[in-house]
């Protein structure tokens, strides 16, 4: 074959779900996040819907957000539940420690998260704080939250205006707690999390605070602790964010040349290992897979943009982060046995964003119509694959020219891959075994600078296209997949 790239998707082999939560995102009381960025207030001038932005409403639909993680992060074990509910103008203010010491006057709490993930159709996550949180306050927002008995909790909220409980599936046991959630030691933080899950019964999907990147020890200590009572923990999350060079040297997030491309490709490739070696050792104490490997927090990190509040974690989002994204979602994909959630790090305003605001003006970044494109995995069913691929090299460093991953659902093949190389395009030949299909459409995500981004009150340089594709012969396509692109073909 002429190809330089060759995928062979084992259709007949497919068999593990794609749960829709790996397209899940995370909002925290961080910078612009949550005020100014989802929430505004009902007396803003900016559209809303009960303080709800409308743009941001509409645009979370339209990417299908499954599901969302609140309140934090390092505010999570910062966050009195208690002082968020009720007439707004008697809720006590608060500190915000973690994030530019700001003050935090609770205006969004649990009945406005719980609000706004029905009306944007996600799943709520919500993250209990252990750091500096009680035991008996944790039971108590898991009672008020999801019990449909008499008790003073469910009076509360009955008086709060929420007659029915919500339907909360997913609760986080603390945040980091070897770092901002506590500066606790494994031993330590693994006996806490069985104390706090014990009384938190109401709760479905226990997750419990995981390691930091390769910190294994954390993850064995914690698996080996917590699996004493197995019906105490149905996941185990991991944080792993990706950086120019390191923590210390985070880079730039829009200014930027092929060596800080290709570090960035590097780096968060490492996701695959660190998934590969976390589940191993989850494996020991769970051969089953019955506990989700859940990467609540996940994406670039870069230095805030210049002039900005270094506490708020601004930065914009170009083409190099929908590559980021592309491979990340691959990753998960590809390991849906084990990974059951992800949220990337932060839905508006902080971080790796898919939305980004400035008053009333809106931007969709880059990394949004990778989600956007990528939405048609949830809940799909993953399709094992054989990828060959060449090098693409740069400053002693090497990455798989393509990434990819593939599902079916309905009937509909879908194909999601990267080329990593910023200079040439590649050709793939997709090999479908057992299958034969009658036509074939795509979508593509590129631009004609690596650097390229959108911004506010511009014309979009990155969105989401139409792509042509031929149609499959004999079971076989060949699609060239143009330089640092990320590409859907689906064949039905
Ligand atoms: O996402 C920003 C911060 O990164 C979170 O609050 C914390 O959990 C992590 O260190």
């Amino acid at each position: 074959s002429f190809a330089q790239s060759t995928l062979t998707l084992h259709t007949d082999q497919a068999e593990t779900k794609i749960n829709k939560e790996i397209y899940g995102h995370f909002a925290e009381h961080l910078g612009r996040c949550i005020y100014g960025g989802i929430y505004v207030g009902e007396n803003s001038d900016i559209s809303n819907t009960r303080g709800f932005r409308d743009d941001v409403i509409v645009a979370l639909q339209e990417m299908d957000i499954p599901v969302l993680r609140w309140p934090g992060g390092c505010f999570g074990d910062t966050y009195h539940w208690k002082d968020g509910i009720g007439p707004k103008d008697e809720r006590p203010s608060m500190v915000n420690i973690h994030w530019g010491g700001v003050t935090e006057d609770n205006s969004f709490g649990t009945h406005e998260f719980l609000d706004f993930c029905e009306i944007i159709g996600a799943e709520p996550y919500i993250n209990i704080n252990v750091g500096s949180g009680t035991v008996r306050e944790a039971s108590e927002w898991v009672e008020y939250v999801t019990s449909s008995n008499v008790s003073p909790m469910t009076d509360l909220r009955k008086k709060n205006g929420r007659e029915e409980p919500w339907d909360v599936k997913y609760w986080g046991i603390g945040n980091e707690n070897w770092g901002c959630g506590g500066n606790m030691t494994p031993e330590y933080y693994a006996d806490l999390y069985n104390r706090f899950a014990s009384y938190c019964g109401g709760a479905q999907y226990k997750i419990a605070g995981g390691p930091n990147v390769a910190d294994y020890n954390w993850m064995e200590v914690l698996m080996q602790k917590t699996m004493r009572h197995p019906h105490l923990v149905q996941g185990v999350s991991l944080h792993a964010y990706t950086f120019t060079t390191a923590w210390e040297d985070k880079g730039h997030a829009t200014d930027f040349g092929e060596k800080e491309w290709i570090s960035v490709l590097n780096n968060t490739l490492n996701m695959e290992t660190l998934v590969n070696r976390h589940s191993t050792i989850m494996d020991k104490y769970d051969p089953a897979k019955r506990v989700g490997l859940i990467v609540d927090e996940w994406g670039n990190w870069f230095n805030v943009e210049e002039g900005t509040n270094p506490g708020f974690l601004y930065q914009q989002n170009t083409l190099r982060d929908a590559l980021v994204a592309g491979i990340n979602l691959n990753i998960f994909n590809n390991h849906a046995d084990r990974v059951k959630m992800s949220n990337i790090a932060q839905t508006v305003n902080v971080l790796q964003s898919v939305i980004l605001t400035k008053e009333d003006e809106m931007v969709l970044t880059p990394t949004y119509y990778v989600f956007k494109m990528y939405s048609v995995h949830q809940d799909a069913t993953l399709i094992p694959a054989n990828l060959k691929t060449d090098k693409y090299e740069l400053d002693g460093k090497s990455v798989p020219t393509v990434h990819a991953s593939a599902s079916t659902k309905n009937g509909v093949v879908s194909i999601t891959m990267c080329n990593l190389n910023p200079n040439k395009s590649e050709t793939i030949e997709i090999e479908i075994t057992g299958n034969d299909f009658a036509s074939a459409n795509g979508q593509i995500i590129t631009s004609d600078k690596m650097n390229n981004y959108n911004d506010f009150g511009k014309q979009e340089t990155v969105s989401l296209k139409d792509f042509e594709v031929a149609k499959p012969k004999n079971g076989k396509l060949t699609v060239e997949l143009p330089s640092k692109s990320v590409v859907l073909v689906q064949l039905q």
